[in-house]
């Protein structure tokens, strides 16, 4: 029942941004909006439980971002936005720029003239592997201003066990609407190798005084 739940939510943000006369959000925008802005918690504040297993909580593959938050979605104070070139490159980049395969995907005659690695789409959370001892990993995230036009972020980071995270600035401080800043997010292991095949997970939010914007963060070892 996902699906339809989360088709309603989108109507509603849309609508509200047209009665509030305001510029319509891409699609990768609203669905920032939903990842971003989801509670991690159930209605009595339990963290998300595992229904599969029935005897633990579920972790960031089992329960994604966690619970879409519609009030929370219709104002979420920052997105992060994929225009449709980024995909393409993309998937160049994730095809090794084989523009056959990308022609599948796009039903267009596609060429691959720029690549990016997986982890480097803006997309709202952040996965990527960890295959040595010594991964150092950046990867850099932009975000657009839909909340207030003054308004000052501070990160707020939960770091994955095994690894170290840090970022290229700690605060974000927005002076007008639809601004953007980009910043970057390093992560460098820390103590010993947890074993190949080891998920971990973190978070990063970034947190003003009326919005928490939170990238689920998931290491593949
Ligand atoms: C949505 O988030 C708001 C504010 O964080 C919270 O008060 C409310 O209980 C949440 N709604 C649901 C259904 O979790
Ligand atoms: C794809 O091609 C570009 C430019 O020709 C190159 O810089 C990039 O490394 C290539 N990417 C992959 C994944 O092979
Ligand atoms: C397909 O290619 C044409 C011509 O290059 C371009 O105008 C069009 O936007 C492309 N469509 C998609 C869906 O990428």
């Amino acid at each position: 029942m996902a699906a339809p739940h989360v088709s309603g939510i989108v109507a509603l943000i849309m609508s509200k941004l047209k009665n509030d006369n305001k510029r319509q959000w891409s699609t990768s925008e609203i669905q920032s909006a939903l990842i971003t802005t989801a509670n991690t918690f159930d209605l009595d504040g339990k963290p998300i439980f595992d229904e599969a297993t029935l005897n633990s909580n579920a972790n960031i593959l089992q329960r994604g971002a966690g619970q879409v938050n519609a009030t929370n979605a219709m104002d979420p104070g920052l997105v992060y936005n994929i225009e449709p070139n980024d995909y393409i490159a993309y998937l160049c980049g994730i095809f090794y720029n084989n523009s056959q395969t990308v022609q599948k995907f796009t039903k267009n005659n596609t060429q691959c003239t720029r690549s990016i690695s997986g982890e480097q789409l803006n997309y709202p959370s952040i996965g990527i592997s960890m295959n040595s001892r010594l991964a150092r990993i950046t990867v850099s995230r932009t975000v657009t201003n839909v909340g207030d036009a003054r308004e000052i972020y501070n990160a707020k980071i939960v770091e994955p066990p095994n690894v170290k995270i840090d970022l290229s600035q700690y605060s974000l401080s927005f002076t007008r609407a639809e601004q953007q800043i980009t910043y970057s997010i390093t992560f460098t292991m820390k103590g010993a190798y947890p074993g190949f095949g080891v998920i971990q997970q973190g978070e990063l939010s970034w947190v003003s005084n009326r919005h928490t914007v939170t990238s689920p963060i998931y290491i593949a070892f």
